[in-house]
């Protein structure tokens, strides 16, 4: 059988990945009191293969950032011990892990979650219109409008979650600057209404992310680093009017930090749940970016092999099939048959069901 161009092998700067197959960030929230539990190592290590690239679920960077107790962070000493069996099982089956690092901003409710009971931490203070498209029935706060002077201790927060996690053992860090967090806050002007030098213009509206780049990058080395957008989105009332400017825009300002690779959400995922019409593409991103480009969203086997072979990404991450499929990358190859996900399953705090429960392929029925 011809080798298919999603399991060739490509070289991902200073790693050296044998196949094309990624493990996208997915947040399953079985996580407790911010610490990833131990029933994440069979998880993670079901989906590793030799060669593979794994990108973990979103984790928190700081206590400014807290709400969602579910979801792991990677702020504390407990935290970074919490994760390192995890990444241990990950390294001992040939896997490349990196840490993708997260900061919700003002998606976080309204209880008194922040430090000393302030509100979450924003570019701007409009909250989340529970009308305007979100896919969680949390009731976002009214966040606090970031101070200019307070803005080097966020950025140091994802400096000092970028060392954490090199402590923890993971490869590398992905900045999630997609979906309407922290950093798409900032970069999106349907949600970033700030008159200072972090708002207004494009170039304004991305320096927060690219200051957050440049002191990950400087922490951990560049080549241990990736960054998320997903400029074409329009999760949690965080529209752009003019994506396309901001993805190159970004595309071509990330160049500037040798950053490893570059994760784009296809402009279909509009929204979180399934793919609709776009006139958009990511190409124009793709061909400003000079490193490795990850694309993600509601890709098939068949789809990921033709953004391969047409050079449109480097690397394709898997996210709903991978959740069914542990052994993905094998039954890409054989072409083989593949699970049907439970999407009812996908975000519940049960340590087995949903979660590493989905059968691996009985080669011996194929
Ligand atoms: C997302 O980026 O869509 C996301 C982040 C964190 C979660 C779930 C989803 O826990």
């Amino acid at each position: 059988m011809e080798r298919q161009p999603l399991m060739s092998p490509y070289k991902m700067g200073r790693f050296q990945l044998a196949h094309r197959v990624v493990l996208a960030p997915l947040g399953r929230l079985r996580s407790k009191n911010y610490l990833a539990q131990p029933h994440a190592i069979l998880y993670y290590s079901q989906r590793t293969t030799n060669g593979g690239f794994l990108i973990s679920e979103a984790t928190l960077i700081s206590g400014t950032g807290i709400g969602y107790t579910t979801t792991p962070g990677i702020w504390t000493m407990e935290q970074v011990e919490a994760w390192k069996p995890i990444v241990k099982a990950i390294h001992e089956k040939g896997g490349i892990f990196f840490c993708q690092l997260w900061h919700p901003g003002r998606v976080l409710d309204d209880d008194d979650y922040q430090p000393n009971g302030q509100a979450p931490i924003s570019s701007t203070d409009k909250r989340v219109e529970p009308e305007n498209g979100q896919p969680d029935p949390r009731d976002c706060a009214f966040p606090r409008r970031l101070g200019v002077d307070e803005i080097p201790q966020v950025i140091n927060d994802y400096r000092l979650a970028a060392r954490n996690s090199i402590e923890a053992g993971f490869d590398g860090v992905e900045i999630h600057g997609a979906h309407g967090y922290l950093i798409d806050q900032f970069m999106k002007d349907q949600v970033n209404d700030r008159t200072d030098e972090y708002g207004g213009s494009i170039e304004k509206r991305c320096r927060f992310a690219l200051e957050v780049v440049a002191a990950v990058a400087q922490e951990v080395g560049p080549d241990r680093v990736g960054m998320r957008l997903s400029p074409f989105a329009n999760y949690m009332d965080s529209a752009d009017s003019n994506p396309e400017a901001l993805g190159l825009y970004m595309a071509e300002s990330l160049n500037k930090y040798e950053i490893a690779y570059l994760h784009v959400v296809e402009p279909r995922m509009i929204t979180a749940e399934d793919a609709s019409e776009t006139p958009y593409s990511p190409l124009p991103m793709r061909l400003a970016f000079k490193k490795s480009f990850i694309v993600a969203g509601a890709y098939t086997r068949i789809e990921g092999n033709k953004a391969i072979n047409e050079d449109r990404a480097d690397l394709v991450a898997f996210g709903r099939l991978f959740i069914a499929n542990p052994d993905l990358p094998r039954r890409f190859e054989l072409d083989a048959h593949l699970n049907k996900y439970v999407r009812a399953t996908f975000a519940i705090p049960d340590p087995v069901v949903g979660y590493t429960d989905y059968p691996f392929l009985d080669e011996t029925k194929i």
